[in-house]
């Protein structure tokens, strides 16, 4: 009788047991759901507030914005002896930065650097070709020891053939502006045309921040620019080496940022500048068919916008403001929908009549 009562006992404590165990395990599951419920809410809402302020923010006009200073940086420019990169080393000097122009352009070069004679700033000037990494890594020690000053780095972290040096005085400020355009159909280009498309437009914006950037991210402070293209986001017939090229320049700045980023060196910055064709004479002959939302930009309105971007700290910069519209809704479209905007636009037509800068100088 007592043996079949304390086994009642002992079935009704497994069961509570059992129950109590039960309802841990319920609990936990709903407080998991619970949380991951609210992280998914959390994120959704940021999502939502970051998309609405930084639309807003995109639309803003130019000069409203918060400005930072730049005054004292050494700016070091690629594709400084004519049209944007000129302009762009005129314009950081009045800013009161310190400039090292880059071009294969030597006579260029000079002429640049005599018009800032005026400005009051530093400059130092170097003939480097691009398209050459070999050279561009020797100009890089130059810069260093010419510009910088040399402070051996510790623990040498630098890899391949990028020397294991930094400055005491950095480059704070690098531009990737320096650009070919063969202007020729894919069928029509040689081998020699587009690898040096590919090397001057894409993979010298990688060689040069490995020379640069590592000072950067040490010193947590500085700022890349990449002057891409809207050809970086969209592909236009006539225009297919460039339009690679450019793409692999906005997958440079889009992975490089997100590296910066995850290794929490948000003191280096970087903006990504994808203007439509501005009237700077390398795309001389190209017309537009429709000109109240796609005009032949004026360099000194794109400069305006580059000086925005960075000064403002803007990531991506789209130059018409128009084309926020498109390439943000790109994904939305099916590949008949890009080709009737296309066709209305009549983008495909844009470079039929394209000259180029090599036009330019022949007629000088
Ligand atoms: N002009 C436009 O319509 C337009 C539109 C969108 C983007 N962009 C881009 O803006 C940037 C500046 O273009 P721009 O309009 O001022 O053209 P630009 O021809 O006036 O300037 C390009 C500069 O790059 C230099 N360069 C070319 N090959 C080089 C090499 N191997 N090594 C070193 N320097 C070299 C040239 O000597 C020149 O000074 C380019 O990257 C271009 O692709 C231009």
């Amino acid at each position: 009788m007592c043996s079949r009562v304390r086994r009642y006992q002992l079935i009704l404590e497994d069961n509570a047991k059992n129950a109590i165990s039960a309802l841990a395990t319920t609990m936990s599951l709903v407080v998991d759901s619970l949380l991951s419920i609210g992280e998914f809410g959390w994120t959704v809402a940021q999502l939502l507030t970051f998309t609405l302020i930084d639309s807003v923010k995109t639309f803003i006009p130019m000069g409203v914005l918060p400005r930072k200073s730049i005054k004292g940086d050494i700016c070091l420019i690629t594709g400084a002896g004519s049209g944007l990169g000129r302009l762009m080393a005129l314009e950081f000097a009045k800013h009161g930065c310190d400039i090292v122009l880059w071009d294969v352009n030597e006579a260029g070069n000079a002429e640049t650097k005599r018009m800032l004679k005026s400005s009051g700033a530093r400059v130092w000037s170097y003939t480097v070709d691009l398209a050459d990494r070999k050279d561009i890594a020797a100009k890089a020690v130059m810069v260093k020891e010419e510009v910088g000053g040399i402070e051996i780095l510790s623990g040498a972290e630098l890899t391949g053939d990028v020397p294991s040096l930094t400055m005491t005085k950095i480059i704070r400020i690098q531009v990737n502006n320096a650009g070919i355009v063969t202007g020729k159909k894919l069928f029509d280009c040689t081998d020699d045309e587009m690898e040096k498309t590919m090397a001057v437009n894409c993979n010298a914006c990688l060689y040069t921040m490995r020379h640069f950037g590592q000072s950067m991210v040490e010193r947590n402070h500085g700022h890349i620019i990449t002057i891409a293209s809207i050809a970086g986001k969209l592909g236009v017939a006539g225009l297919v080496d460039y339009c690679a090229s450019k793409h692999g320049a906005v997958g440079f700045h889009e992975a490089m940022s997100e590296e910066l980023r995850l290794i929490k060196a948000d003191g280096v910055k970087t903006s990504l500048i994808c203007p439509y064709y501005t009237n700077t004479g390398m795309f001389d002959g190209v017309v537009t068919n429709a000109p109240y939302l796609l005009p032949i930009l004026d360099s000194s309105y794109v400069i305006d916008c580059i000086m925005e971007a960075v000064l403002t700290n803007k990531q991506e910069y789209f130059i018409p403001k128009f084309l926020y519209l498109t390439t943000s809704t790109f994904g939305f479209y099916s590949n008949r929908v890009s080709a009737l905007m296309s066709d209305y636009f009549k983008i495909g037509e844009t470079m039929n009549n394209f000259k180029g800068r090599k036009a330019i100088e022949e007629k000088k």
